[in-house]
């Protein structure tokens, strides 16, 4: 009896230990984003193979199991059912012809389809079969699938799809349904010719997923194409097509389903550092309706952590026709209230100069979501700083009024004020600072390596008073625990 006991005793220390110490530094590193993806160790980068399918989101991306640094890629796996908690699955897509290579048949970037009337003639059972398109580095575009829901895959037997030519430097299709002349479009990042202008995208067409006929092409375009079709929000019933560029720049106008007609000049989605490799997801359910948008922040440091790179927070993009013209407006997912902790608020205050005015004392932490809307009043600049410490300076985030400009982390642009006023939505992690401008009008995305233990939060003006109509922040809950 004793024995037994102590034995239960025993036992439920070490088990209590374990659960203690997996709540504690479980996904805790120091510059570990707490809801920001990133695989649990080693290097990734492009997302990959986005595609909603029986109430999950997978998320394939460009993954070396090897090390934290970029080669001998393979296609890492994670699902969700809301976009915000993910369950790491095991590498789906590993390099072709077995190669071990660093560079060789290795699996690049590229997209993912529902097989939704058995074209491929893959299906078994119910489940429909989920079609994966990737580059196999100088080894061709070639097709895998699934018939699991994603858990294992096959490699196409008739492989290459697209044959490699090595003077084309062709990379990461993104297939997508044209509906209007029932065929398969796949945009292709490469060069048309030898000329390094001829640097664009070629669009091809598809009745079985197999059999390929290039289309047309379109110069300017650098890796990671992706084509969507967009409902303008403020006019009923009109849609454009965006065709998005690696860099996360895109162009507005239309598509036939064999030629891109460009209606506006390039502009730019992101003006932070670390924006690239976007894609939206497909077949996201036409009762949702949304088109949803991730990227990989290229750029971003993370010291001596055990992986190397994350992805940005899933956001919402819509077109809107401004009095200027058409526009991308990129938001955050409503997902994002999930996370939602603790919140301070704050209404209808008008701050004034001076150190000791920070409304938001109270503030500690590093991860949160900042909802502000502020009225210029008599400002000459205001802002705010995270993750300021008393020894350290936090990251600036200032509002020149008289510019008319915002600045943050070596990055300057131009923001029109609406009616004398500006919105902010600020998503801090441990790693990264995304600013979302106007209601997503402008988007600065950056990667930040900031003190360790500088907690606090300042708001600020200069020169004169800042109307804060309304200020929320709430503290994020970490994406990875459960406890
Ligand atoms: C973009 C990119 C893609 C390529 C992949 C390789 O970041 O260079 O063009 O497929 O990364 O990892």
């Amino acid at each position: 009896m004793r024995f037994l006991s102590t034995t239960f005793l025993a036992v439920l220390l070490i088990f209590n230990h374990s659960s203690f110490s997996q709540s504690k530094e479980f996904y805790n590193e120091l510059y570990r984003p707490q809801f920001h993806f990133t695989p649990e160790k080693n290097w990734h980068n492009d997302p990959n193979g986005l595609v909603f399918y029986d109430g999950e989101y997978h998320m394939f991306y460009q993954y070396n199991p090897k090390g934290t640094e970029w080669g001998y890629m393979h296609w890492g796996h994670a699902v969700s059912k809301d976009l915000i908690r993910w369950e790491h699955l095991p590498v789906a897509l590993y390099p072709d012809e077995y190669s071990e290579d660093k560079e060789f048949c290795t699996v690049f970037s590229g997209s993912a389809i529902v097989d939704e009337n058995n074209i491929l003639g893959k299906q078994n059972g119910d489940s429909k079969t989920l079609v994966a398109f990737y580059t196999s580095q100088k080894c061709g575009q070639r097709i895998a699938y699934s018939t699991d829901k994603g858990r294992t895959w096959e490699k196409f037997i008739g492989n290459p799809i697209i044959p490699f030519d090595e003077k084309d430097d062709a990379r990461d299709p993104k297939v997508i349904w044209h509906d209007e002349t029932k065929k398969w479009v796949m945009v292709l990042y490469r060069k048309s010719s030898e000329d390094e202008k001829s640097k664009g995208i070629s669009f091809y067409t598809s009745e079985n997923l197999v059999d390929w006929q290039w289309e047309s092409h379109i110069h300017g375009f650098y890796e990671c194409p992706d084509l969507v079709k967009l409902q303008v929000s403020n006019r009923p019933g009109e849609f454009k097509w965006v065709l998005f560029d690696g860099d996360g720049s895109y162009l507005i106008g239309d598509f036939d389903g064999e030629t891109f007609t460009a209606e506006s000049a390039k502009i730019k989605s992101d003006f932070g550092n670390n924006y690239y490799a976007p894609q939206t997801w497909s077949n996201i359910p036409k009762a949702d309706g949304r088109t949803i948008q991730i990227a990989w922040m290229r750029g971003g440091e993370f010291p001596e952590m055990p992986f190397n790179g994350q992805m940005s927070f899933p956001c919402e993009i819509s077109l809107t026709k401004f009095s200027f013209g058409y526009k991308l407006v990129r938001n955050p997912i409503k997902e994002i209230e999930k996370l939602h902790g603790k919140n301070q608020s704050w209404e209808n205050k008008i701050l004034i100069p001076g150190i000791n005015e920070n409304i938001t004392k109270s503030v500690k932490g590093d991860c949160f979501h900042i909802i502000a809307d502020l009225d210029l009043k008599t400002s000459d600049n205001f802002g705010f700083i995270v993750r300021h410490g008393k020894k350290t300076p936090g990251t600036e985030i200032l509002y020149n009024v008289k510019r008319g400009t915002l600045t943050v982390l070596n990055t300057t642009i131009p923001v029109v004020p609406i009616g004398n006023k500006i919105s902010f939505e600020i998503l801090l992690d441990r790693s990264s600072v995304e600013i979302f401008l106007n209601g997503g009008q402008a988007v600065i995305s950056n990667c930040f390596t900031p003190a360790e233990g500088a907690e606090d939060l300042v708001i600020y003006t200069n020169g004169g008073e800042l109307g804060v109509d309304k200020l929320i922040v709430y503290e994020m809950k970490s994406i990875w625990k459960t406890k």
